[in-house]
């Protein structure tokens, strides 16, 4: 695949430079007309050459960029009235090269526009959602997977992903901890630099790739209660150590963009945040590139109560360094910021610089010399096999066994009636999760399809789904119309409720072994679908005792985006494989999974809480008072998790070593490599992930128990022993400490751990040598 693409791009790459060079060509006229149609000029030249071309006006329309829902024709009229510089949502090739056409050849300057999309898992082959990509600890496959979304989405004609998202999620209440890399900022960030490298390549601009836009900046999941949207209250210290690493991470792998979030961080709105917009990620962290606004963010401040007037808040937006309007319908900016700058309300050149940006942007995407997609070739791209194989692989890696007592994985054949039965267990809009919708549900593979699949008929394997999973409230997806996109199923009455519980009860009793899928429906997590509870919705929990009661074996996969109350489940069931949401062949994913083809190996990138009232929940708290008792916090359960982070098993057994250290002291600038073996001492090849945790033990601010600081995942043969190693230097132990307001070292003894989760036991000390002293943070 990435040999097509590359291919491709080179050729239309060396179309559009002979038609630069070629004597007395439209184009020479055009770059001598036009100083920013010069090549030899750096992206930032020509934006500022063509900057100097620009009226007040179509300054205000670069910056603004609107929603396409339905009928694309009256947006015509905005493009050619210069009122946006971008458009997002438009994924049919016709339609971009239409509505770039207008822009090209109706308006004045003939500046392209650039066009935007959530690829967020996956474009028309659907990877696992990013929470399980984060389970994989394998950023590799996470590259892999983002380089095949990116190439998918840009044969289409799209320049840029609103992703990947970034939030460090500690509360699942939060639909959206399903879209992120789960509770930790070492993990998060290394998915992170992870997703952008796949989504942009090498440099912006190469060929079969796109603009990688990280979000939400920032703070956006520590929403309180949960609740979407609503105001976020962190500390500085959690701010600066916990939410904004993975942003860093982000911005040093190159991110082209970044996108402000929605809500007050604060009671100051991200949008219209200077210190965060600019201090923090311009200053601090050195970005380069434009930020845009989530959707209606900027018009937004006036409901905060922020902005006076949709003038302000334009206004107020851009000077904080949000440089692009994300709208539905007509944008503020193209509507008021000339007018804002004449009257003097916002200087000439902060819009200036905003417009730069975006353009700089569109010149290092090639957009002016090659507006325009090639419509027949996206269809050889996304039909390209390989993709959905790649799909496959990365499902196969993100499922995390939760429990088993010896019934996984299971034989084939052996038993010679299966049923598989659940909500999600035959229902392909639900194997692919949220944030999807060019999909092709036609070729996406459910649990049961994959068991049948994989047993070959001379097993017979039946599905029912038993129960109904529904939101009280529906879902805004439901509300939007997106074309292709699958109609929900009308909600069961009693009757038919009945009916279907009763033929999924009888199934399972005419069978020799049951496939039980538990869990949320896709439009259970996502945007817009936080829950106040994370029990298992609907009759699910009737259902599984009533299989139970049959005595026959059951195996249960669950399938959520986040973690669930699975108590009474993990108390009864014989084995638990959460297989998340994993895309176009997620079920034939899990039916080798579960027949033991492939062995599990994905960790836990959250702590799994037994109950809603533990949280937040994570492993990297501190410890304050009466550490022994830090697992009986309540009086009336374990205040402990069900399942700790970076928790996982495998169908075969490892061993890992005692950690041995180089040199007992890490010096100021200098490094310990700190190694252990790690062993698979089972019966099957395996997937182990190593880790590497540390606490300090004294300094200028409390620090958590532990902090992860290095993983491996490594694939062993039965017996094989392998040395894994990690280096850790001063940015390890490096820290935000809020009584210098700045980045700290201390010297002092460290702990320090390796093993196969957040509890691992193989400790060992370090000393960290010099004087207290600042750290270096992001630069
Ligand atoms: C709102 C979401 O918060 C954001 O993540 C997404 O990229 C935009 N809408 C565009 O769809």
């Amino acid at each position: 695949m990435r040999r097509i693409g590359l291919a491709a791009g080179l050729l239309l790459g060396v179309a559009a430079a002979t038609m630069a060079t070629a004597p007395g060509s439209a184009q020479q006229t055009r770059s001598a007309a036009q100083p920013w149609m010069t090549a030899r000029l750096s992206a930032e030249q020509r934006a500022d050459a063509l900057l100097r071309a620009m009226t007040l006006e179509e300054k205000a329309g670069q910056v603004s960029q609107q929603f396409v829902f339905g009928d694309p024709a009256p947006f015509e009229a905005t493009v050619r009235d210069g009122k946006v510089g971008s458009l997002l949502f438009v994924t049919d090739p016709a339609v971009i090269n239409r509505l770039q056409r207008v822009a090209v050849n109706e308006t004045r300057l003939k500046v392209p526009l650039i066009f935007g999309y959530d690829v967020i898992h996956g474009f028309r082959t659907i990877f696992p959602v990013p929470i399980a990509n984060a389970a994989s600890w394998d950023p590799a496959g996470v590259e892999r997977a983002q380089t095949v979304a990116a190439s998918e989405a840009r044969s289409v004609g799209i320049h840029w992903a609103f992703a990947p998202m970034v939030d460090i999620a500690r509360d699942p209440r939060w639909g959206r901890i399903v879209e992120g890399a789960g509770e930790d900022p070492y993990l998060g960030s290394a998915m992170a630099a992870a997703q952008v490298k796949g989504f942009q390549g090498l440099e912006i601009g190469a060929p079969g790739h796109l603009i990688s836009g990280p979000k939400h900046f920032a703070g956006y999941a520590a929403a309180e209660g949960g609740r979407d949207y609503d105001s976020v209250y962190i500390s500085d210290s959690q701010l600066y150590n916990v939410i904004l690493p993975p942003f860093a991470a982000a911005v040093q792998a190159g991110a082209g963009n970044v996108m402000s979030a929605y809500m007050d961080l604060n009671d100051v709105p991200a949008v219209g945040n200077k210190w965060l917009l600019t201090d923090v990620l311009r200053g601090q962290m050195g970005f380069k590139g434009w930020v845009v606004s989530d959707a209606n963010g900027t018009k937004n401040q006036v409901i905060q109560n922020f902005a006076r007037d949709e003038a302000d808040a334009a206004a107020r937006s851009i000077a904080a360094g949000n440089d692009m309007e994300m709208s539905f319908g007509p944008a503020a900016s193209a509507s008021t910021l000339a007018a804002s700058v004449r009257a003097g309300k916002l200087p000439a050149a902060t819009l200036d610089q905003a417009v730069r940006r975006i353009l700089t942007a569109k010149f290092r995407m090639g957009l002016f010399e090659r507006p325009y997609v090639d419509e027949a070739a996206a269809k050889t791209t996304l039909a390209d096999p390989s993709h959905r194989q790649a799909a496959q692989a990365a499902a196969e890696r993100s499922f995390v066994l939760l429990k088993n007592d010896g019934t996984l994985p299971l034989t084939a054949g052996a038993h010679k009636r299966v049923a598989v039965i659940g909500a999600s267990a035959n229902s392909k809009r639900d194997m692919l999760g949220p944030w999807a919708f060019q999909y092709d549900l036609p070729e996406t593979v459910t649990v049961f399809e994959g068991v049948r699949d994989r047993l070959g008929s001379a097993i017979t394997v039946d599905t029912a789904p038993g129960v109904q999973l529904k939101r009280a409230v529906p879902s805004m997806f439901e509300s939007i119309s997106i074309p292709g996109t699958a109609k929900p199923e009308p909600r069961w009455d009693a009757a038919r409720a009945a009916t279907e519980f009763d033929r999924a009860v009888q199934l399972a009793k005419k069978s020799d072994m049951v496939v039980l899928t538990l869990g949320e429906a896709e439009d259970m997590s996502g945007e817009g679908a936080s829950r106040s509870d994370l029990k298992l919705p609907g009759d699910q929990l009737r259902l599984f005792e009533a299989v139970m009661a049959l005595g026959k074996p059951v195996v249960v996969v669950t399938m959520s985006g986040r973690p669930l109350e699975l108590g009474p489940v993990l108390d009864r069931a014989p084995a638990v494989l959460h297989a998340w949401y994993g895309g176009t062949r997620g079920g034939a994913a899990v039916a080798r999974t579960l027949f033991g083809d492939v062995n599990p190996g994905g960790k836990l990138p959250v702590t799994w809480p037994r109950t809603v009232g533990q949280v937040p929940i994570y492993y990297a708290h501190n410890t304050t008072h009466a550490p022994k008792d830090q697992g009986k916090r309540y009086w009336d359960i374990p205040s402990t998790p069900q399942f700790e982070f970076g928790y996982g098993l495998s169908y075969t057994d490892f061993t890992i070593g005692a950690p041995t250290l180089d040199q007992a002291t890490l010096a100021p600038g200098g490094h310990i490599r700190v190694s252990t073996v790690v062993t698979n001492t089972g019966k099957r090849v395996g997937d182990q992930v190593v880790q590497l945790y540390i606490h300090q033990q004294a300094g200028r601010a409390s620090r958590p128990v532990r902090e992860l600081k290095g993983f491996q995942r490594v694939t062993l043969q039965p017996g094989e022993r392998r040395t894994v190693s990690f280096d850790l230097d001063e940015t390890s132990i490096q820290y935000w400490s809020s009584a210098t307001k700045g980045w700290m070292i201390d010297p002092g003894t460290f702990d320090l751990w390796v093993g196969a989760s957040s509890n691992a036991d193989s400790h060992a000390t370090f000393t960290a040598g010099g004087e207290p002293r600042a750290g270096r943070g992001w630069r």
